[in-house]
């Protein structure tokens, strides 16, 4: 295939994948009025301007996510690669489950869990039906939704936002240019479903993988789909972030997707000095999460409308919080932020020794 046509290919699959997310939401939601209609509806309507804005912000993140596939920063196939095998058997459950969901809603209930399902050894904040998740993080069906429900979440925008984290950290490497790829170590912090991994194993075929999580579910999902790349399988383990069971000085890069917003305040700090912890120094960290407060401040009603429509406890304290500050007090230093689309980076190194 030409570059042109990949990357018309590549558009028009983010189109589709787009025109999907919109189409399933608008539909849900206007099923949800009728079968379960909220007592008072609190969310702020997007304006045009809103929309517009938007709609440029998803495409200048296509764009970036097509420029540095076709600079080689990773593999072209990466842009198409989509479960599709999932798609077809779990998008009905989506729907299925959709009930559960409004019912759960319409009690107020934001921590239900079956009696089958064990929460005793996990912090208490965890214990959550996360975005209404039924099961929150911790059964085997959430797991099979979740990437499900992100992308159309994001309107199919999800992955080119993970893989935003590629470029930074594959510049973080460069650092550690006399080591061999085979023995450049990089974490993945609360991989889930190991999507972030998944990029990574494609991007950094050599490089000693590792991943963590809290859930044991989403840990056998993520096995499960990175057993499927050849190369050496990245090495999972579940742990809570905040007391990870590696030796310090141990990673040369980590990486950390969508976690902090799900995290109450002192949870975030301790994370991030766990990871200034485990990695070496002239190590990268790379955080991707969602755009704050003074990010975009036309995107004021979707930050206010996302915890308004979704169990997310922790999320509006997050885009107040200084990460920065939370970086530097762990000892980061040379911080850089970006923004792309409805997510923001933040890419620290820890400090050399001198
Ligand atoms: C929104 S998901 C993000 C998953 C993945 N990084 C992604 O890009 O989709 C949040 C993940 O963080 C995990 N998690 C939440 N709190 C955690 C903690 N304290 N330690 C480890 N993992 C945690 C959850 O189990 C879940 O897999």
């Amino acid at each position: 295939m030409t570059d042109t046509l990949t990357k018309l290919t590549y558009q028009a699959f983010q189109q589709g994948k787009s025109y999907f997310g919109v189409a399933h939401k608008t539909l849900s939601t206007q099923i949800a009025k009728l079968v379960s209609p909220p007592p008072e509806d609190n969310t702020v309507p997007l304006s045009p301007e809103v929309l517009a804005l938007l709609q440029r912000s998803i495409e200048r993140l296509q764009e970036e996510d097509w420029q540095d596939a076709e600079r080689g920063l990773y593999p072209t196939e990466i842009l198409f690669d989509n479960p599709w095998l999932d798609f077809f058997q779990y998008y009905p459950l989506v729907w299925v489950d959709l009930p559960k969901i409004w019912e759960r809603v319409d009690r107020k209930e934001y921590q239900r869990f079956d009696s089958d399902i064990d929460t005793v050894d996990y912090p208490k904040y965890y214990v959550q039906n996360f975005h209404h998740q039924t099961d929150g993080y911790l059964s085997d069906l959430s797991a099979n939704l979740y990437d499900l429900q992100v992308e159309l979440l994001f309107n199919g925008s999800a992955d080119a936002m993970r893989r935003r984290v590629l470029a930074p950290l594959k510049q973080g490497l460069t650092h550690f240019s006399d080591v061999r790829p085979a023995q450049q170590r990089v974490l993945d912090v609360a991989t889930g479903t190991g999507r972030t991994l998944r990029f990574l194993r494609n991007t950094l075929p050599k490089a000693s993988l590792h991943g963590t999580d809290l859930s044991p579910a989403y840990l056998r999902k993520a096995n499960q789909q990175l057993s499927e790349l050849p190369g050496t399988l990245p090495q999972l383990c579940q742990a809570n972030a905040e007391n990870l069971p590696y030796r310090d000085d141990y990673f040369h890069a980590a990486t950390c997707v969508f976690l902090f917003h799900e995290l109450p305040p002192q949870a975030r700090q301790n994370v991030i000095d766990q990871c200034y912890r485990v990695l070496k120094p002239g190590g990268t960290f790379v955080i991707c999460d969602s755009i704050q407060k003074n990010d975009e401040p036309k995107f004021a009603p979707l930050l206010h409308n996302f915890p308004t429509i979704f169990h997310e406890p922790y999320y509006r304290s997050y885009t107040e919080d200084d990460m920065t500050a939370r970086l530097e007090k762990a000892g980061f230093t040379d911080i850089e932020t970006q923004v792309h689309f409805m997510s923001k980076y933040w890419i620290a190194r820890k400090v050399m020794r001198s």
